[in-house]
């Protein structure tokens, strides 16, 4: 090794000993008879001395002519600081050099390569390898490989095992666009990266690997957001021979055993099990935030109406009309109202409009809507609000679906603006019985609201003939923070019933077995009953490590826009390759 000790690693019991320590100039402080250079490597930062006097000229001669970021090896002996830094492990320390080596020297790097950096978003990107040198962003893959090291530590000890599937596939329906590589030796035809390794992983079920799992890559070409990547990992698991009530316990004890492991943080013994419809009903989301409170309210739905009749068309037409209240918010002013109005009017949230009521402190109320409701009707609200004095109310109205999606929207901002959702604080819960099938406008037919494997709960097979849309499945969510960070199903392994849901979800039997006949055959060999679940490897490390984005979390991420800035790709490819693909470009 060309070093004895790490930068990290120094202490007052080393003090006399004789150390070579290797790593990058991280500042230099010349003080004229004096040089101080703080050394850094992945361990730590540990402090050099050298002195006019005791240092030989030439090895300062050397440090002199150091700059930020040049890779050196020091050798001298470890000696007590005078003016120790207790923000240091190592500060109690420093070595002083008698023996200096450039291994080799660096440009000026383009950003402070410090935990506050100068850097812009873009700038790191591009040298997202100095950018990992900060400390603040290697501590964040230092976590993601616990988490990984000790996934695999819990379901080894569970029997499960790790099986690579394929990355050159054909098509999987999760939901979003394929990622496609062309076949030179198969011209005009493309291979599909994997969504997910789902089928896959239901093969290796039909071959009586009865507990799978796997941390793999897998591919979506969809819109990005900051919980999003193109790529990205998910832990993905399946299991032979169980209930729904397995895979719960099962994964509720990975999810528990990561937390304890990793943040040394318990969460309780049995989480709370949300159906679909009830997290829609009180939260608007199937991904609940439900650290804090601000549960809607209907002042006009399937139980209510303290609205109709009095006029106000608004309300009077709409479907739904539901609200959140903000405790302490009554003595929110005009002009914080009316901006409140503009964000729900954005066309990300697209609301027409946002109806207050203020509690006061003395009971009265006072609303944007006080012509049309007398002050004992907007009490009665208050009532239904089950409000405080001090809360203001923020009401929407409309069709149900929407308005209470915008409102879900407004109640995690709230959440936001009353610091109720503090990334320290942990609730974990699952979100189960979502519907087998979700309707598209659009296209005018049904689509899978997991994935087309998924089986519909027994109790509704009778409704697939009747009243496919109110079929609930045997699918899960697991919800963190607000996050979904894991999702699977009870699969369905009789070929007669996959065959009945493709046919619901429009495919023609040859279209059926054209896309997924090594599947329907695979049914027809022994299939056991299975069921699984991935989470989301990048999501769970960026709610662990207490971020909002996942590329924080990812080594070498791409940027919104999919790219990656640091070796430019996506990039054109050469006339050559693309006549040896059989391809043609059109832009
Ligand atoms: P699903 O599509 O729900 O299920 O994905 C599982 C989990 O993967 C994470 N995830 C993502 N993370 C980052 N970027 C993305 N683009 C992205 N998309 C999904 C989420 C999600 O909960 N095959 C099924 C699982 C199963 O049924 O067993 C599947 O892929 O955290």
């Amino acid at each position: 090794m060309l070093r004895t000790h790490t930068c990290g690693e120094s202490r007052l019991t080393h003090v006399g000993q004789e150390v070579t320590l290797c790593g990058w100039v991280q500042r230099i402080r010349d003080k004229g008879g004096m040089i101080w250079i703080d050394l850094r490597d992945r361990y730590g930062i540990t402090q050099l001395i050298f002195e006019e006097g005791s240092t030989a000229a030439a090895v300062l001669e050397t440090a002199r002519s150091l700059g930020r970021e040049y890779v050196i090896s020091a050798t001298g002996a470890v000696v007590e600081r005078i003016a120790k830094n207790p923000n240091l492990p190592t500060g109690d320390v420093e070595i002083k050099v008698d023996r200096l080596e450039i291994l080799n020297p660096a440009k000026l790097p383009p950003f402070l390569i410090e935990d506050e950096t100068d850097g812009g978003d873009d700038v790191r990107m591009k040298f997202r390898y100095l950018d990992l040198r900060r400390s603040i962003v290697r501590k964040n893959l230092e976590l993601r490989h616990q988490v990984t090291r000790r996934t695999r530590e819990y379901l080894d000890s569970l029997s499960f095992i790790e099986v690579e599937t394929p990355v050159l596939i054909k098509s999987t329906p999760e939901g979003a666009r394929d990622f496609v590589v062309p076949s030179r030796m198969n011209p005009g035809e493309f291979y599909a990266l994997p969504q997910s390794p789902q089928t896959f992983k239901q093969l290796l079920m039909v071959s009586g690997f009865d507990r799978y799992y796997q941390i793999v890559k897998c591919f979506r070409d969809e819109d990005l957001r900051a919980d999003r990547q193109p790529e990205f990992t998910q832990i993905d698991c399946e299991m032979s021979f169980v209930r729904q009530e397995d895979i719960l316990e099962t994964f509720e004890g990975l999810v528990r055993y990561l937390f304890k492991t990793v943040k040394g943080i318990e969460l309780p013994e049995n989480l709370t099990r949300m159906p679909y419809s009830e997290a829609m009903r009180r939260f608007g989301s199937d991904k609940p935030d439900i650290r804090f409170g601000m549960e809607f309210t209907e002042l006009k739905g399937a139980d209510a109406d303290l609205t109709s009749g009095k006029d106000f068309v608004v309300f009077d037409s709409a479907e739904l009309v539901v609200g959140i209240a903000a405790p302490g918010c009554a003595e929110y002013t005009r002009k914080q109202i009316d901006e409140l109005t503009e964000w729900v009017k954005r066309p990300q949230i697209g609301a027409k409009g946002l109806v207050y009521a203020r509690v006061n402190a003395d009971g009265s109320v006072k609303s944007s809507v006080d012509k049309f409701y007398s002050e004992e009707e907007l009490k009665g609200w208050v009532k239904q609000f089950n409000a405080q004095p001090g809360d203001l109310l923020l009401i929407l109205a409309g069709p149900a679906d929407k308005t209470r999606k915008q409102l879900n929207e407004l109640r995690l901002e709230m959440g936001n603006r009353l610091g109720l959702r503090n990334p320290e604080t942990f609730s974990a819960h699952w979100v189960v019985d979502f519907p087998l099938l979700e309707w598209s406008e659009e296209e005018n037919r049904f689509f899978a609201m997991h994935h087309p494997f998924t089986s519909p709960k027994p109790e509704d097979f009778d409704l697939i003939a009747t009243d496919p849309g109110a079929v609930r499945a045997n699918a899960y969510d697991l919800v963190i923070n607000g996050v979904e960070v894991g999702g699977g199903s009870v699969r369905i392994f009789r070929k007669d019933l996959q065959s009945k849901m493709f046919d619901l979800l429009g495919f023609t039997p040859e279209e059926a077995q054209h896309q997924f006949g090594f599947l329907l055959n695979a049914f027809e060999y022994g299939a056991p009953p299975h069921a699984g679940i991935a989470f989301g490897l990048d999501r769970l490390c960026s709610l662990l490590g207490g971020a909002d984005t996942i590329r924080d979390f990812i080594a070498f991420p791409k940027n919104n826009a999919g790219r990656d800035v640091m070796i430019d790709s996506p990039s054109t490819i050469s006339q050559k390759q693309l006549d040896e693909l059989a391809i043609k470009t059109v832009v």
